[in-house]
């Protein structure tokens, strides 16, 4: 057999490929499961017919599998291997003929330890009202919801039958409402379709009392009824300008309806491109529509990731990396002005070094390629494809010229739309486009890209001059507050954009020296970080607080990190926390251990140093 390129599976996606997945689940909120069944359409790829179909599983309870509807097809659960899982392994006696396809019928109920799944109480959501839960597939948690191929190299298309007794939504188009029916007790069957193939990673589900308010001409904003208002307030300025930004950049959104689920706080990242319904943290809601970036971020995974998608994790890059370049173009082109693309970038450039200096340069995970034999992806997750990738793809940008480059980009979205790919198919695609003859004049820049350099150097990568008209400002006050006797006023920052402060915050924390408590203090106070509702804001001014040895702040790191379960703020917060005060740090973690989601929890374990990482090398 050929093996396959995804070392993240243990499917045998070389011999079947799923088709066409049908979820018919019932989300039971007494016992915190799914229960149901799912089947799986899977053809046949091969001449030698494969006698088994291996899918991927993770403390998932299979109770029966038929193939073809035969009960007495014989199936097993093998043992646990880390990182990936419990292979389901399933006969197929006398296998099937290239182009065949077999069904696969597998009854199923999530458990305990599935980690895709997060459960809240009642009394963790906005009007206390009703339980809530919902789905992260991304990495390789699909796998905990039900036996599949969990690999970003598979695409299938998916039919949600789900029932639940409160709203549910899916990475599905809801087909009507008429069509929608009591499910007797379980509550009322909900129906999605998902046309487009998608990769396992995009399944999602979640349910609870969501409402919906308009946002744009194809978007709601979906959310609890308390949280209804402001969310569609933040949202509704920008939704349809991104969408036209992204449109004329790329060519036209491809999947109908795009809106936003705007989730209780636990929801562990800024968001997630779930087809149809984008997730996102509540922190985005920060009541003056500076954290909307990270819709524009979502809303250009449409093209990179959910239509051309990298086919493992090895090459996440083409995922985060394009969908960064595509945010900044989308801001640029909003705010009519240049100089956005590369404020934002500034801002990246920043947690790139940052980064890297935290894994050391050398490190593997610094690569824009990473191996991810016996890799966890989870653990290898930080901000090197994203800023890095970016980085390549302006590179590219910047050696043809803007003209040319826009040229180029619907071409790769199209040729690859529907599929997934490595970095080697992107290279030959972009030198295929520019070997065109029109593009005769560039062949000596063209042949001096070093790919390889570029895919495997460890480290930052070139540094390009950037626009700083927008972080100048930013700069010049950081400047005054190396010294000891700046005595600030909130008329510093008043004009400042919310990434504006940003910028300021991150140059401040960046000094060799530390602020004095006394300053620190002071910082807080006069520009008011300390009663901000941008938690972007709050949690640097606290890095910085924390650096400065004022005490007085630890109780206010320990309150946020009960309010907010979005890791790129938990996970710096509580690494700092523990450095200044490891008795609170872990005090704090235990007392909100139930609040966090099953991954955030896992990772702080490790950062606090009470579990062991799965992957050695991270
Ligand atoms: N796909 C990611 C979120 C993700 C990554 C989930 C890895 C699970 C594993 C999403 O598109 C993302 O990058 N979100 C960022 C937003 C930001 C870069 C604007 C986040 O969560 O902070
Ligand atoms: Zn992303």
């Amino acid at each position: 057999m050929a093996g396959v390129r995804d070392p993240n599976t243990n499917s045998n996606y070389d011999a079947w490929r799923t088709r066409h997945t049908t979820a018919n689940l019932t989300i039971d909120f007494a016992d915190k499961c799914l229960r149901g069944s799912v089947v799986l359409e899977l053809v046949s790829q091969t001449d030698k017919a494969s006698e088994e179909i291996i899918l991927d599983s993770s403390h998932v309870a299979v109770s029966s599998v038929r193939l073809n509807a035969d009960a007495s097809t014989s199936w097993e659960v093998r043992p646990r291997v880390e990182p990936n899982g419990s292979p389901l392994h399933v006969s197929v006696p006398h296998g099937a003929a290239k182009g065949e396809t077999v069904k696969l019928e597998i009854e199923l109920a999530t458990t305990a330890k599935c980690t895709a799944l997060q459960w809240l109480t009642p009394a963790q959501t906005g009007n206390k009202k009703a339980p809530f839960m919902f789905s992260q597939a991304q990495a390789i948690h699909a796998r905990s919801l039900f036996p599949c191929q969990d690999t970003p190299d598979v695409k299938s298309t998916y039919s949600f039958n789900i029932t639940s007794p409160y709203v549910v939504v899916a990475s599905g188009v809801p087909v009507s409402e008429s069509s929608s029916v009591e499910g007797g007790e379980a509550g009322r069957l909900y129906r999605f379709e998902q046309k487009v193939p998608i990769p396992s990673y995009l399944f999602a589900l979640a349910s609870g009392d969501i409402v919906t308010a308009p946002i744009g001409r194809r978007s709601v904003v979906a959310t609890g009824p308390n949280e209804l208002e402001a969310s569609q307030w933040e949202l509704e300025e920008s939704m349809d300008k991104f969408m036209e930004a992204a449109e004329k950049i790329v060519f036209p959104y491809r999947w109908g309806e795009y809106n936003v689920l705007v989730l209780p706080p636990s929801f562990p990242y800024g968001g997630m491109e779930n087809p149809i319904f984008t997730f996102a943290t509540p922190t985005i809601i920060s009541g003056d529509r500076q954290n909307v970036d990270v819709i524009a971020h979502e809303l250009s995974h449409s093209w990179s990731g959910n239509l051309v998608t990298s086919c493992s994790w090895e090459h996440y890059w083409l995922n985060e990396g394009w969908t960064m370049y595509l945010e900044r173009r989308i801001i640029a082109a909003v705010h009519k002005d240049d100089a956005h693309f590369d404020f934002s970038a500034i801002i990246g450039w920043k947690h790139l070094e940052e980064a890297i200096e935290e894994f050391g340069k050398d490190h593997a995970f610094t690569k824009l390629c990473i191996s991810h034999k016996g890799i966890d992806p989870d653990d290898a997750f930080s901000t090197v494809p994203y800023e890095k990738g970016f980085h390549f793809v302006y590179y590219l940008d910047r050696l043809v010229g803007r003209e040319n480059f826009d040229k180029f980009i619907p071409y790769y979205f199209s040729k690859w739309a529907n599929k997934s790919l490595d970095s080697y198919e992107f290279k030959d695609t972009f030198l295929e486009f520019f070997s065109a003859p029109e593009y005769a004049d560039l062949k000596d820049k063209i042949t001096e890209i070093d790919w390889e350099g570029r895919f495997y150097s460890t480290g930052l990568p070139p540094k390009p001059a950037f626009n700083t008209t927008l972080v100048d400002v930013c700069y010049e006050l950081a400047q005054k507050w190396r010294s000891a006797d700046y005595v600030p006023n909130s008329a510093d920052v008043e004009s400042f954009t919310g990434n504006q402060k940003l910028v300021f915050l991150n140059a401040v924390h960046s000094f060799d020296q530390p602020l004095t408590a006394a300053q620190s203090q002071a910082l807080g106070r006069t520009y008011g970080f300390l009663e901000s509702r941008n938690v972007e804001l709050k949690t640097v001014y606290y890095q910085i607080a924390m650096r400065a040895g004022d005490k007085a702040t630890h109780e206010g790191v320990a309150e946020l990190l009960g309010q907010v379960g979005r890791m790129k703020f938990v996970r710096p917060l509580f690494r700092s926390l523990n450095r200044v005060d490891r008795p609170l740090a872990l005090k704090t973690f235990e007392k909100n251990r139930d609040f966090y989601h099953p991954i955030c929890r896992q990772m702080v374990e490790k950062d606090l140093g009470l579990a062991e990482s799965k992957t050695p090398a991270a």
